[in-house]
């Protein structure tokens, strides 16, 4: 094969599979559809639009309309289908990658296509901010860095995010602060990027939202930064259709509360009931799903699969031997798990 770069012709695949199971806690999803008067609403708005046209070249109304929700340059705002795709379009321009490991796998699956040099820097002892190293590290190119941390759930202290921001500044890097999960923490870092070109906050509708189908998310950066991202983006990249169910959630989004509230107390309960467990050991949680290590993660996936629950092996990453991922769901899903979990204590 002659047509394509030789780096791309042996990049190994996103570590996905799809797997069907009665109870799905896999992929760190909302287990709650959009509220159904804000899907009818948002399907009256789309019979309205004119589908032969274009959208708007970057999404200039929505940018307003976050830029006032969030007081937020419009100019430093970039939608795109997804916080991956603009992962892969930081990726592309940066002179460097570098995450942390394990961490979000689309970081490094990113450069990678992207031909970007990359580099990663291993977690401490439990999970903890590599923080010396990560400083004496950056000296340059775009940091992403997800807080809380995903697939750990931990979530890093300000004082040290707060350093690798002057440490942005001082090498004139990018630190990118992943804020997927942000909702089920109670946490907002966008002041860091207030007054600091070299800080961007990355944000997506897929969780906390519930519109992991409708592919949204957004980057919050400086005027200078932004512009970058946008130019490397094809242009209309947001689709109509998610451009209108974005305007009705932003204009209705106090179902957020009650997805948070829910997902929160479930991760509580079940975090407390497996500090009980023989074997497994839950990781303290600020997301929506628990980190479990258990004895033999082919084993616990297997055993729970076979009770219709699926949930994430996490154990192909450095560190994570044993590991299981498992999203927070509903009460209902949650028992089924928990009693599945314990039937393997004592089989
Ligand atoms: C840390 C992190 N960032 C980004 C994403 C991707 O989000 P999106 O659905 O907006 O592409 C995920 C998805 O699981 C994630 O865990």
């Amino acid at each position: 094969m002659r047509a394509f770069k030789a780096h791309l012709l042996g990049l190994a695949p996103y570590p996905y599979q799809k797997v069907e199971a009665p109870v799905k806690l896999d992929q760190n999803e909302s287990p709650f559809d959009l509220p159904l008067p804000l899907k009818e609403e948002a399907l009256r708005r789309l019979a309205r639009l004119p589908w032969n046209r274009y959208p708007e070249i970057h999404a200039e109304g929505l940018r307003r309309r976050l830029a006032g929700l969030l007081d937020w340059p419009e100019e430093g705002i970039v939608l795109a289908p997804g916080s991956n795709l603009l992962i892969l379009a930081l990726a592309v321009a940066a002179e460097e990658v570098l995450d942390l490991s394990p961490s979000f796998p689309h970081y490094a699956h990113a450069a990678r296509m992207a031909g970007t040099p990359y580099r990663t820097l291993p977690l401490r002892e439990g999970f903890s901010l590599p923080l010396e190293e990560a400083l004496a590290s950056f000296q340059g190119g775009v940091f992403f860095l997800p807080n809380p941390h995903a697939p750990t759930g931990t979530l890093f202290a300000e004082e040290a995010l707060r350093a690798l921001a002057e440490r942005a500044r001082e090498v004139g890097g990018l630190l990118v602060v992943d804020e997927a999960y942000r909702e089920f923490a109670g946490t907002d870092f966008s002041h860091l990027g207030r007054g600091n070109p070299h800080v961007a906050l990355l944000r997506t509708f897929s969780k906390a939202f519930s519109l992991g189908g409708i592919r949204a998310g957004y980057l919050l950066a400086a005027p200078e930064v932004a512009q970058v991202v946008r130019e490397v983006l094809p242009p209309f990249v947001l689709p109509a259709h998610t451009g209108a169910i974005l305007e009705v959630v932003l204009e209705n989004p106090g179902y957020v509360g009650e997805v948070v509230e829910t997902v929160r107390s479930e991760r509580e309960r079940v975090y407390g009931r497996l500090l009980s467990h023989p074997t497994w050991r839950p990781h303290r949680s600020h997301t929506n799903f628990l980190l479990v290590r258990t004895p033999d993660a082919a084993e616990a996936f297997g055993h729970l699969l076979a009770q219709g629950i699926l949930v994430r092996r996490q154990d192909h990453y450095p560190g994570l031997s044993g590991c299981i991922r498992v999203t927070v769901g509903l009460k209902e899903e949650m028992d089924a798990f928990l009693k599945a979990a314990f039937e393997v204590a004592y089989a």
